[in-house]
């Protein structure tokens, strides 16, 4: 009777107030825990209790911080068994079993005891871990329990939790994701410890793997996946007893947990902030392109810093023999001999492959792995299994090799097999390619080849690392030293900064002999700038045209990473047309003169360059002017180089500037030829009618830009378009068909837009050009236009503000 009253406070006590706390952190075997009451772990830092997850109204047993107002469940019991309504009961039974009843008393859920339980009195405690135990009374927190939660991770790992294997008993653990918000019931993503010779941490979709960290060399994963940091440390035990993965906390005012994420493919770390209030991702695995399993195919390797990423590693070749197409992977340039005619090639910082058919010998030093490798005709390589002290042990692979990549910092040595013609003679291979290029070419390129691979050599051995790339960009681009420039700039003073760019501000410089320079200076931000500023200066090394602008150099200094580029006196175009005064400086003919060679520049870009670049953020601030108004376009940072007959791309990192992107490339973050015309329509316009597309008001509609021109073009009035400051000296009929250009250029349809070359002839001859269609993008803020992606994109906002989503995948 008493309980039933109790019960039925409860139940009518959940109506009212949050749940209340059980008061204590321990269950008797006389006690229950009913839905709406909770169990505070002693510190307060975590709570048990029902909940129901997102929208759902199921209930379940789980554990979430206490100490933080963002509900964050890190674990779940009935994950299987939701119960469906408020009568759920969790209690220990009479034979010391942690159960969990709903409504007609029907067992939803229960714990799997790891031991049996004696028949002293049991009780159930929420540590201040996190960890929910089953122990005998009289124990106290000895260590030893009957049941802990720890042992049956959902989808979070907690600071002591492990992640892997008791060797002893076969028992596992893994975390495996919640199937969606609402749902926490095991999803696709499962994140394990792979009990094989040469164990390894591993992801998984399903069945497929997505990420591995590489084998564990005694120090870390073979791919370093977390640096010394104050928050947290991690050890990886790999023992007779033993196979797993635990983290610590250092600083105990810091909460962080890792989880598997339900949606992407992604193990995440968040920390909590205590300043936003919110959880922040510190790290995450993959990290990027290279860390995803086995994209470069069997003997690729995945060079993050070079483009495409995946590369044949010396001595292979693609299977087609020339563009490596991602996943191919790559074929041995000559052909194995399968017997101890073969030997081994050393590459250096390496991510080791995929370890799930390699075999380990504790016992055996490198030497006699590297004779036991040969023996066997299917070992493929072979290294050091414990890199501590020197080195010691022997793993071996065997059969394709596969998911490496290049890894500066931290990679490791690796040996693989290699035909005896590959390696040459018997001596080093410097000697040997020299002895060859004795015999082919003159002393003099002998020398000097020599001495730039030796120089190489010294460097580093292996074909695959970033070295190579840094040379290529060494031979083709002057390098400036940080002191000339500081020097030039004198010393990045204030006065002599121009502007703000996309990656950060750029200075007016003069070097010593006159020349006058503009340094962009990449902010000191993440390797994503690092990115981006290779692409430019290997995009622009190898491009040429009167209306780009030239780069001259570079300067990478540590964290100093410098562009340096001709200087354009009269700054950039909207510094013209977008300004009351400045704008009466141009007049009609050198408005077209800009139009027309700004046009130049881009059919350059998309068609007569040896690569085909989509500049991708096209607008008046990237229009640079020199001393004759000759327009140069500027800040190829952004754009991407597509294969040769490759125009169109998908981005999942849309990079541009609003008002000037196409709808498909905003939406979507389709690019194309076509969406660079888009932009290209934009800045006709503005440039035509002195107004920004973005921010464009007019009292009598909320039409943008676009909209605005494509009524009074319907209306027969394209000329009421024009800036009233060059009035005087327009060509009308020039003017109305830059009006008429632009609208083609800016239709909804990319396939309706013109291509350069077309819009080049449209604007320098007499042909009759077709009706524009309806253009993308018509509205300002809400409208009647049916366009429903307008109102999304477009604020009233009159910034123009880069935008830049990072984070793919
Ligand atoms: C809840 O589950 C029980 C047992 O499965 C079932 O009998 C009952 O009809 C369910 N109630 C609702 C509201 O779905
Ligand atoms: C982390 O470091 C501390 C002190 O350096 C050490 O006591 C602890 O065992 C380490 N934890 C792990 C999981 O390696
Ligand atoms: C965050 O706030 C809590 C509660 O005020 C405090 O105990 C903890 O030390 C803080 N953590 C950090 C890292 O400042
Ligand atoms: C999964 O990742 C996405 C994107 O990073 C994030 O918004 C979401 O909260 C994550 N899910 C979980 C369960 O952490
Ligand atoms: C390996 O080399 C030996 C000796 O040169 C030769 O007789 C044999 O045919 C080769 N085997 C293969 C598979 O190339
Ligand atoms: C190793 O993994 C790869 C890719 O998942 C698979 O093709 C191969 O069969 C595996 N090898 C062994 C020995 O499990
Ligand atoms: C090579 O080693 C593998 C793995 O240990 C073994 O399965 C195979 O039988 C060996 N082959 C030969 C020819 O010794």
């Amino acid at each position: 009777m008493g309980v039933l009253l109790f019960l039925f406070v409860c139940c009518n006590l959940l109506f009212f107030l949050p749940d209340s706390s059980f008061g204590s952190d321990t269950i008797t075997s006389s006690q229950s825990l009913s839905d709406g009451r909770t169990l505070v772990s002693k510190d307060g830092s975590f709570e048990l209790g029902f909940f129901s997850p997102g929208s759902s109204k199921n209930r379940y047993i789980g554990i979430w911080y206490k100490s933080i107002p963002v509900k964050t469940v890190v674990w779940v019991a009935n994950r299987l068994n939701p119960i469906n309504d408020s009568s759920g009961l969790l209690i220990i039974n009479k034979r010391g079993n942690l159960i969990l009843k709903s409504q007609s008393m029907r067992v939803v859920w229960s714990a799997s005891l790891s031991k049996e339980v004696q028949q002293t009195p049991v009780v159930l405690q929420l540590l201040d871990s996190g960890n929910l135990v089953l122990r005998g009374e009289q124990e106290g927190d000895s260590g030893t329990y009957f049941w802990q939660s720890f042992d049956y991770p959902s989808d979070t790992l907690l600071p002591g939790m492990k992640l892997g294997w008791d060797l002893k008993t076969g028992f596992e653990r893994r975390v495996i994701s919640w199937k969606s918000a609402d749902d926490p019931s095991p999803g696709d993503f499962i994140w394990a410890v792979e009990r094989q010779d040469n164990p390894e941490v591993v992801m998984w979709k399903g069945s497929s793997k997505f990420y591995t960290t590489g084998p564990w060399n005694g120090l870390s994963f073979s791919a370093p996946t977390t640096r010394p940091n104050p928050i947290f440390n991690f050890s990886f035990v790999a023992n007779e007893d033993e196979l797993c993965y635990t983290f610590s906390i250092k600083d105990k005012a810091v909460v962080s947990r890792i989880v598997m994420n339900q949606t992407t493919y992604l193990g995440q770390r968040f920390t909590w902030s205590n300043n936003t209030q919110t959880w922040d991702l510190y790290s995450k695995a993959p990290r990027d392109e290279c860390d995803t399993y086995g994209l470069c195919g069997a003997y690729g390797v995945c060079i993050i810093s070079k483009s495409p990423v995946c590369q044949c590693l010396k001595g292979f070749k693609t299977k087609s023999g020339g563009y490596m197409d991602w996943h191919e992977g790559c074929v041995r340039s000559k052909a194995l001999n399968y017997s101890r005619q073969d030997g081994f090639i050393k590459f250096t910082e390496l991510k080791l492959p995929d370890a799930n058919f390699s075999r380990v010998s504790k016992s055996v030093n490198l030497k006699e792995c590297r004779e036991k490798c040969l023996e066997n005709s299917s070992c493929m390589a072979y290294t050091n299994s414990d890199i501590r002290g020197g080195g010691s042990g022997c793993a071996m692979w065997f059969g394709d090799l596969i998911d490496m990549r290049s890894f500066p910092d931290g990679g490791q040595d690796f040996y693989i097999r290699m035909s005896a013609s590959e390696l040459g003679m018997k001596g080093e291979p410097t000697t040997k390619i020299v002895v060859l290029v004795i015999s082919a070419v003159a002393l003099l390129a002998v020398v000097l080849i020599s001495g730039y691979l030796i120089h190489k050599r010294r460097r580093n051995i292996a074909e695959t690392d970033q070295e190579n790339e840094d040379q290529n960009i060494d031979l083709e681009l002057p390098l400036f030293e940080l002191a000339t420039i500081s020097n030039a700039t004198n010393n990045f003073s204030i006065n002599n900064k121009l502007g703000e760019g996309g990656f950060g501000p750029v200075y007016k410089g003069t070097l010593v002999d006159g020349q006058e320079i503009a340094v962009k200076r990449l902010s000191k931000i993440s390797d994503q700038g690092l990115k981006e500023l290779k692409n430019e200066v290997i995009l622009f090394s190898k491009l040429q045209h009167r209306n780009l602008v030239k780069l001259l150099g570079c300067c990478i200094h540590g964290e100093e990473k410098l562009l340096i580029y001709e200087f354009m006196p009269n700054k950039s175009l909207d510094y013209f047309i977008f300004d009351q005064t400045n704008s009466k400086l141009l007049d009609w003919s050198k408005r077209f003169h800009i139009i027309c060679g700004t046009a130049r520049g881009l059919l350059y870009l998309h068609q007569d360059s040896r690569l085909r670049i989509i500049h991708r953020d096209l607008k008046a601030s990237n229009v640079l002017l020199d001393h004759d108004m000759n327009p140069k376009i500027s800040d190829f940072g952004l754009a991407r180089t597509c294969g040769g007959d490759k125009t169109e791309g998908n981005t999942n990192r849309v990079v541009g500037t609003y008002g000037y992107m196409a709808p498909e490339y905003a939406s979507d973050g389709l690019f194309s030829t076509k969406s660079d015309v888009f932009s290209f329509g934009i800045l006709l316009l503005e440039i035509v009618s002195g107004k920004k597309n973005r921010g464009f008001y007019h009292s009598d509609h909320s039409l943008n830009l676009i909209g605005h021109a494509w009524k009074l073009w319907n209306e027969g009035m394209p000329l009421q378009l024009i800036d009233a400051c060059y009035q005087e000296s327009c060509n009308r009929a020039e003017v109305i068909r830059c009006v008429h250009i632009s609208l083609l250029c800016v239709q909804q349809h990319p396939d309706d837009r013109p291509s350069m070359p077309s819009v080049i002839l449209m604007l320098g001859s007499e042909i009759v050009l077709p009706q524009p269609k309806q253009p993308g993008f018509l509205a300002n803020k809400k409208s009647t236009e049916p366009d429903s992606s307008s109102s999304m994109l477009e604020s009233s906002s009159t910034n123009t503000i880069t935008i830049s989503e990072l984070e793919g995948r």
